[in-house]
């Protein structure tokens, strides 16, 4: 297609209408209702919405076709729409939630999840994903922290940059192929108190040093589209900021793919006090940088009153507009705008036992195991088995942010610990529900009964997945009281009891931590959840998640991080209460988490030997080699994520104490040992400086490689330039 031609072509309702975003029930004609009501409100007609280039928000290969007709048979030069959808961590099969892909530190795995999600959404007619989400989060309070892959900004843009691969194929030249859309540009993962949609507090700076490199690394992984985000940064909206979207976005990082609004963002301009109406909240977006604006209509109703009075320019939306027809064309769409959407190839993929394997391993390398003391894994051999506990018969374990993804689908712990053992008695009882502020606990009885009787005890504790996500901020981060009570119970009763904690989130464990004898954190880990976890619980899989995000020992000490800065006046030991006054303290707790960045154990013991760089020097002409002997002592195969970390230890600006720059994540059989080598080079020395450039300055720098920020081996060497 001559997009150029085609634009000539078009008349200036037309281009408006492509630069409009509305939910697909607008393009349905028996659905009065809902015409009439949302339209409205937007201040357009019925046939306005027939001019929209995109929606979002249909449900499958039947409703896309139906939607592609109407709208086609509407526009003056049948011009398709683009379907964009939320296909977060799956489409219908479902992984886990990206907090836990984070935990599994493994790009290829990533990459093939984020390709099978695409897969399953491209032939339900799905064109564009608003994913990856690469808000870095430190807060756990904030709800949308299980949509991003953690707080660490090297760990974030590889796995960011994997999803992009994983979506996007073969630059959408692949009939599966859609285009990937990165979100949330500027660090909404940093809202003050951790409340969601809260504005964000960050120096230029500390923007540019740690929130931003992983939407870079995503841009530079070819990502079609990129998504403002609902916050203001430093007073301003990001859908009209122009040091984000101008000076950063469109100029420094020369992207120039579609920027597409977040939802009604347009209009919460005014709301926020910096569009004074609906006109000047279009003048302000498209004048930073945007393209498409979500489910408002201040383009279409507006633009053309600004192009009169010279506050848009005809060249301003047509290169909107060109973006749009742009992304169309390389789409196929003109040729054939039902693209891959099949209600058969609906039929053979969705769920098939190849995607439902893949989810399976996926759920099982995101889970952590954050405690075993001597209990796991469980005997295959055990006669009774009681699975306790709010979770334990729950189906809504596949996440906030499930596209077509539903809850009958899952297969609970219960039905995977029975399908595992299909010898044993495997008993069940709830004891609790999973309200947040649960108190009464109704079933103790029998669950102490339960777990009187069994062999071994599975307690299913943890946070509901619609607690999390999208507006779901928590002040508080602890299990409720039923559900301690249920744990007290059910542990007193039966030493051989691990919990199993379902989470959006990291949850504070301390309490739990202190009477439980193993926990394996398993997140909200999708359609294979209970298979998944049934097999790491009894030894058909070894646990090798390590965490991607700091667990607090209370939610006071959010924000937390491992990559904090220094302070001048540290504690002498983080990890217990300090004393004394005049340092940065907590006078009721200690300093440290409860499990730092990067920790996880496995049912193997992972020894690290003969740590060695290649010279005690390091030039931007010679990488540095970091070598590493790890060793598998345990007697099952397993899993290690093996980090290197650096400590610039004098710089022009305080440095972190620690900050990841490399990762290897290696197989080992029991008794095998393996070499891992890292190259570091002065590139990845690099930081903004203090007079703002990008560049590394000469001195000494501490290296360390280990299985968590905590447990490091160390050297120096020394920058030369
Ligand atoms: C609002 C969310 O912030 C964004 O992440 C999502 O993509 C859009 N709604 C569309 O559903």
């Amino acid at each position: 297609m001559d997009i150029q031609k085609l634009l000539s072509e078009m008349t200036l309702q037309e281009k408006l209408g492509q630069l409009t975003q509305l939910n697909a029930i607008f393009f349905k004609h028996d659905n009065t209702a809902d015409i009439t009501g949302p339209t409205s409100r937007l201040g357009i007609e019925e046939s306005d919405a027939l001019y929209s280039g995109s929606t979002l928000n249909f449900i499958g290969a039947k409703d896309m076709k139906e939607i592609q007709d109407i709208a086609m048979a509407a526009q003056p030069h049948k011009i398709p729409l683009l379907f964009m959808q939320d296909v977060i961590h799956g489409y219908r099969t479902i992984y886990p939630i990206p907090l836990g892909m984070g935990c599994t530190f493994d790009e290829e795995l990533v990459e093939e999840c984020a390709r099978m999600a695409g897969k399953e959404a491209a032939v339900s007619g799905v064109h564009v994903t608003f994913s990856p989400m690469l808000d870095l989060v430190r807060d756990a309070r904030w709800g949308r922290v299980m949509e991003s892959t953690g707080e660490d900004p090297h760990l974030n843009g590889r796995l960011g940059a994997a999803f992009v691969r994983g979506y996007q194929g073969n630059h959408l030249q692949g009939k599966y192929d859609i285009a990937a859309c990165v979100k949330h540009f500027a660090a909404y993962g940093a809202p003050e108190a951790g409340r969601d949609y809260n504005a964000v507090e960050l120096s230029e700076h500390t923007l540019r040093e740690t929130y931003l490199p992983g939407y870079r690394a995503c841009i530079d992984a070819g990502v079609e589209m990129i998504m403002p985000s609902f916050n203001t940064v430093g007073g301003v909206p990001s859908t009209c900021n122009r040091l984000l979207l101008d000076r950063i976005l469109r100029g420094e990082w020369a992207f120039d793919g579609i920027v597409i609004s977040d939802y009604n963002a347009y209009r919460e301009m005014i709301r926020h006090g910096v569009a004074e109406n609906e006109k000047h909240a279009a003048e302000l977006a498209i004048n930073a940088g945007c393209d498409v604006e979500m489910m408002s209509a201040t383009t279409y109703l507006y633009a053309q009153e600004l192009l009169a009075e010279g506050k848009l320019t005809m060249a301003q939306i047509d290169r909107a507009v060109l973006r749009v027809l742009d992304l169309k064309n390389r789409l196929g769409l003109f040729e054939n705008p039902y693209r891959a959407a099949s209600e058969q190839e609906e039929a053979e993929l969705h769920l098939c036992p190849a995607h439902r394997a893949l989810v399976r391993r996926a759920a099982e390398e995101a889970s952590v195991l954050l405690k075993n003391e001597g209990v796991l894994p469980f005997s295959q051999k055990a006669k009774k088995v009681a699975v306790i506990g709010p979770f334990a018969k729950e189906k809504g374990i596949k996440g906030f942010w499930s596209c077509a993804g539903r809850d009958e689908d899952c297969v609970t712990v219960l039905s995977g610990v029975r399908a595992l053992l299909p010898d044993a008695e495997v008993a069940t009882v709830k004891g609790c529900s999973w309200a947040v502020d649960e108190t009464a606990v109704p079933d103790l009885d029998e669950a102490i009964e339960l777990a009187s009787e069994a062999d071994a005890v599975v307690l299913c504790l943890g946070e509901y997945q619609e607690h999390t996500g999208e507006g779901n901020s928590r002040a508080t981060l602890n299990l409720s009281p039923a559900q301690m009570a249920l744990a007290r119970a059910v542990i007193k009763h039966n030493k051989n009891t691990a919990a199993v904690i379902f989470g959006g989130r990291p949850l504070v464990l301390t309490d739990l931590a202190e009477i439980v004898p193993a926990m394996l954190y398993v997140w909200q880990p999708g359609t294979e959840g209970g298979n998944a976890v049934a097999r790491l619980l009894f030894g058909k899989a070894n646990p090798s998640g390590k965490l991607s995000m700091t667990f607090p020992r209370a939610v006071g000490q959010c924000p937390i991080y491992y990559s904090r800065m220094h302070t001048g006046r540290p504690v002498k030991d983080p990890k217990v209460v300090t004393q004394s006054g005049y340092c940065s303290r907590y006078l009721d707790m200690p300093v440290a988490p409860l499990y730092p960045f990067g920790y996880g154990l496995s049912y193997n013991t992972y020894t690290y030997d003969n740590f060695t760089v290649s010279d005690d020097k390091i030039t931007p002409d010679a990488p540095l080699e970091v070598a590493v002997t790890v060793k598998n002592e345990g007697a099952y195969e397993g899993k290690e994520i093996v980090q290197l970390y650096i400590r610039d230890k004098f710089a022009s600006v305080a440095r972190p104490v620690l900050e990841l720059k490399d990762f290897a994540k290696i197989e080992l059989a029991p008794g095998e040992s393996a070499a891992v080598i890292f190259t570091l080079t002065e590139e990845d020395l690099r930081f903004h400086t203090a007079d703002g450039t990008f560049a590394s300055e000469r001195g000494e720098f501490e290296i360390f490689v280990g299985p968590d920020s905590e447990r490091l081996m160390s050297t120096t060497v020394y920058l030369e330039k």
